[in-house]
């Protein structure tokens, strides 16, 4: 892991596209990259929550695009001149079982990740610096999964995983790297599942010992649970 020092160097003046950098991790993710003096606008779905993230927080920018609509992701990154970091981390919790779920449910969980990753690359073309890099995030759902409907999302997640592996084969020189973070406390439960949010915690819980201590998540840009 980099110095406080050395991270400065790499990203101060940077222009880093956060895409989900409205909330939770991305947010996070944000106010990290701004310490470090690197430009960041952030993408998010609603556009009041994005405003007031970038507002509050002194970012660069910020811009509203459903990510699943590839001419809405198109125009909100229209005006950006370049990117040097892209970060894709945009989606919700989309949870359901396979025999039970409305299939259209089920199927935002590729829209928000493969499609809307694809969607951004495509929009940003060449305004992604050669010499930048694409973040993605797939999640420890890919190797620990559960009873909880959330088979497609993981399946999903995996996919991001090659998707990164096969692109940084065709982006080279840039550099493609995937994230799987254990479960995190962000807004994401909540918005998906309003009251049922903590008895669907509860219940994970006992299957993840090793990321969720005494019921309690990691909050974002928490190094441990502790
Ligand atoms: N939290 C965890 O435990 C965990 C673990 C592993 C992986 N992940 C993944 O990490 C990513 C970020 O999760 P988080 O926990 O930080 O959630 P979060 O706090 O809900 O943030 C999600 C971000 O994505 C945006 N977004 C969602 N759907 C979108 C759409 N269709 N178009 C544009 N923007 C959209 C949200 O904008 P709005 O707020 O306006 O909707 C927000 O900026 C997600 O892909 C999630 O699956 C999370």
């Amino acid at each position: 892991m980099g110095t406080q020092s050395n991270i400065s160097d790499t990203l101060s003046g940077k222009i880093i596209l956060i895409v989900g950098g409205t909330s939770g991790i991305g947010l996070a993710a944000a106010i990290q990259a701004k310490s470090f003096g690197a430009k960041v606008i952030v993408v998010g779905f609603d556009a009041e929550r994005a405003k007031e993230a970038a507002e509050q927080h002194g970012l660069s920018g910020w811009r509203a695009a459903d990510v699943t609509k590839r001419a809405a992701i198109e125009s909100a990154l229209a005006d950006i001149e370049h990117v040097d970091h892209l970060v894709l981390l945009a989606g919700s919790f989309v949870v359901g079982k396979v025999l039970e779920a409305d299939v259209d449910h089920l199927r935002r969980a590729f829209e928000e990740r493969v499609w809307a990753a694809i969607y951004t690359l495509r929009a940003l073309g060449d305004r992604l610096a050669a010499d930048g890099s694409v973040t993605f995030i797939s999640g420890a759902l890919v190797d620990r999964p559960n009873a909880y409907g959330t088979a497609v999302l993981a399946a999903a997640s995996a996919a991001m995983e090659a998707l990164a592996r096969g692109l940084a084969l065709e982006l080279a020189p840039r550099r493609v790297n995937t994230l799987s973070p254990g479960p995190i406390d962000t807004p994401l439960l909540g918005k998906a599942l309003g009251d049922g949010r903590d008895a669907f915690v509860e219940g994970v819980s006992g299957q993840h010992c090793h990321y969720i201590v005494s019921g309690a998540l990691r909050k974002p840009g928490r190094q441990s649970c502790s």
